[in-house]
């Protein structure tokens, strides 16, 4: 797990070892605060990344998507990598909320062809994100090629109690030549994992959950909010 504090804006205000316990309207007041910051939004709209996450995270934080806390706008991706897509959405909720928050970005990193599509995987043929155009533009550059290595690599960036950090999740596999399977979405269909034999897109959900790359960081995340959250006292630490 990689941590970066590049801004440290707000004291953790909600923990006080020296709290006074059995003043009643010291409790109420420091149980409304605590309340406050296990608020957690998740900087997207999908709605089966919310789902997913709901499921890993259980139900120790409010889990807020960006309709919930009634933010319209498209947030912009145009930063340069993966992690500094997602610092770059978790840090626009923040600077606009001031609360924790986290966001994600993805990218299919292929060895021989230096990495694309990357950062670009999603609009890599073209500002329409189209999967099949884009599983077709891979295809086509990668011909004949022997080494079609490749992973999908995700970063949460999450800012907690004015600190930011970032969880990277990676599964290696292998692009294969023609697309196989109907589930999930984007470049599952020609994307094998390492120690399978069937594409992401021939697994059901529950299957992928247990190996994606997306799962494994979340996995980073939850771990991390776990060790920072003490479940009894809902205290942050
Ligand atoms: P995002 O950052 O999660 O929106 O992902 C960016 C792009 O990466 C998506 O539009 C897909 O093309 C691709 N991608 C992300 N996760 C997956 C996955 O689990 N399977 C296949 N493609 C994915």
């Amino acid at each position: 797990m990689k941590h970066k504090n590049y801004r440290n804006i707000r004291p953790n205000v909600a923990y006080n070892p020296h709290r006074s316990k059995g003043n009643p309207i010291f409790e109420y007041f420091y149980t409304v605060i605590v309340q406050m910051y296990m608020e957690l939004i998740f900087a997207t709209n999908n709605g089966n990344k919310i789902r997913e996450i709901r499921n890993i995270l259980g139900d120790s934080f409010t889990l807020l998507s960006l309709d919930d806390i009634k933010m319209k706008e498209d947030i912009p991706e145009n930063e340069p990598t993966i992690e500094g897509n997602a610092l770059y959405k978790a840090r626009y909720v923040y600077d606009a909320v001031r609360k924790n928050v986290f966001a994600d970005d993805t990218g299919l990193e292929i060895e021989s062809l230096g990495g694309l599509p990357g950062v670009n995987s999603a609009r890599f043929a073209g500002e329409n994100k189209d999967s099949a155009a884009n599983i077709d533009k891979v295809l086509a550059m990668l011909g004949p090629a022997e080494n079609r290595k490749a992973r999908f690599r995700t970063v949460i960036a999450l800012i907690f109690n004015g600190r930011e950090y970032l969880f990277e999740g990676v599964v290696s596999g292998t692009i294969i030549k023609d697309k196989r399977g109907n589930e999930g979405f984007g470049y599952d269909p020609v994307f094998i994992p390492e120690g399978r034999d069937r594409t992401f897109a021939e697994m059901d959900l529950d299957e992928k959950n247990t190996i994606s790359h997306r799962a494994r960081a979340f996995e980073k995340l939850r771990s991390f909010l776990s060790q920072h959250i003490d479940p009894d006292n809902k205290e942050t630490i």
